[in-house]
């Protein structure tokens, strides 16, 4: 089934503002929503427009292009769709209309482990497509390891070519703004990866002891799982949710293949600093050693532009993916990239910047330094 892009929908922002007419309240003060205040959530965003970029004139643009090298693999351009559970909150269709416009715009994506449709199934749409970026899973660690080990041995016999090892939230952030709107997940949305058992929910804590430390927290991951999920898995892992320079150093010692710095887009812990600030820490620590991914606050081609500049190899988009999903499906998500992808190429050009490894000259100044963490 097809839709037809709705009228008027020229950027992100307008998808945002369109989905907003169609999205019911709680679904969007689910997905648009941060954690607590928010601060982190509105940082990110404001983090990338306050970066300036400085224009270029008269230089040979015959050859440009948006390549770029990761993981052994070439990407047609920089995007990705960063993992979101529950796509199918925002359109019936689900991952399946978001896997095949991504894969139709070359881009990469990361599925949930929270996904509303079967890992396998999304896989066998898109793996054959010659044109599509790369198909990697996102894992979220569970409490029983036999779980985990059974997620991972999915995803590798499915095709996918990566696991992107989320570690920012052992515990969820106060949602507040979802919390008062009562939002709660359709009976008929399910995270269909999962076994019903694996929820983290166990019985009370004995008085004087802390539901969160000695009981949610006692099975959560540490560093030393990372060895043990080394030893599991022919695949690269990723570490998503690095923002701490040391946390990047230590990933490089354990062997991850590379890290996405990233605050969870504002829902993990709030004041977390925004990413922009973050990733030219991550980069300085990591001297080129490992890959760097970014994500948080990306709405437009300026902003991937910047994040390349910074350092990063590719750059997620969160939020927008789902409201481009609610407005028209795969029409709307495709859309969406194509959007993201047309703004890099005008920002590259009207700075003189033919490849992104050129990125790191157009940036007029990098943010703040934050004092030392
Ligand atoms: C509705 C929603 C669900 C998310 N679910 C996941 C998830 O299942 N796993 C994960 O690693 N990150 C999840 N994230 C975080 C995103 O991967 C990403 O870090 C963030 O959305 C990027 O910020 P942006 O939305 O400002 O682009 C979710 C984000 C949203 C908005």
């Amino acid at each position: 089934m097809n839709q037809a892009l709705p009228a008027g929908i020229h950027t992100l922002a307008d998808h945002a503002a369109h989905a907003h007419q169609r999205l019911d309240l709680a679904t969007l003060a689910h997905i648009d929503g941060g954690s607590a205040d928010e601060v982190t959530l509105r940082a990110n965003a404001q983090a990338w427009q306050a970066i300036g970029l400085m224009p270029r004139v008269l230089r040979d643009m015959g050859a440009a292009h948006t390549r770029t090298e990761l993981l052994g693999r070439t990407w047609e351009h920089p995007i990705f769709i960063a993992p979101m559970a529950h796509h199918c909150l925002a359109h019936p269709q689900g991952e399946q209309a978001t896997a095949v416009a991504a894969a139709a715009l070359g881009a990469g994506l990361v599925l949930s482990t929270q996904s509303s449709t079967a890992l396998e199934t999304v896989a066998r749409l898109v793996l054959t497509d010659p044109g599509r970026g790369a198909l990697w899973f996102q894992l979220y660690a569970q409490r029983d390891r036999s779980q985990t080990l059974e997620l991972v041995q999915r995803a590798e016999a499915a095709g996918f070519e990566a696991l992107v090892l989320t570690v920012d939230v052992p515990v969820q952030a106060p949602r507040d703004r979802e919390r008062r709107a009562g939002f709660r997940l359709p009976t008929h949305i399910h995270s269909v990866n999962l076994r019903k058992s694996s929820s983290p929910t166990g019985p009370q804590a004995p008085q004087g002891q802390s539901a969160l430390f000695q009981q949610h927290l006692g099975h959560a991951p540490t560093w030393h799982d990372i060895g043990w999920l080394r030893g599991q898995t022919r695949l690269p892992i990723l570490l998503k949710g690095i923002c701490h320079p040391d946390d990047a150093r230590e990933a490089r010692r354990q062997g991850c293949a590379a890290v996405i710095v990233s605050n969870h887009g504002g829902r993990a812990l709030d004041s977390t600093p925004p990413t922009a600030h973050l990733l030219p820490r991550v980069a300085d620590a990591l001297q080129g050693d490992l890959p760097l991914l970014v994500d948080g606050g990306i709405r437009r081609g300026t902003d991937v532009l910047k994040a390349v500049a910074l350092g990063a190899s590719a750059v997620g988009v969160g939020r927008p993916i789902l409201h481009a999903l609610a407005n028209a499906g795969a029409v709307g998500v495709a859309h969406a990239l194509r959007v993201l992808r047309d703004e890099l190429e005008i920002a590259m050009a009207l700075t003189g910047c033919s490849t992104l490894s050129a990125a790191h000259e157009v940036l007029v100044h990098t943010p703040t330094r934050i004092a030392s963490v």
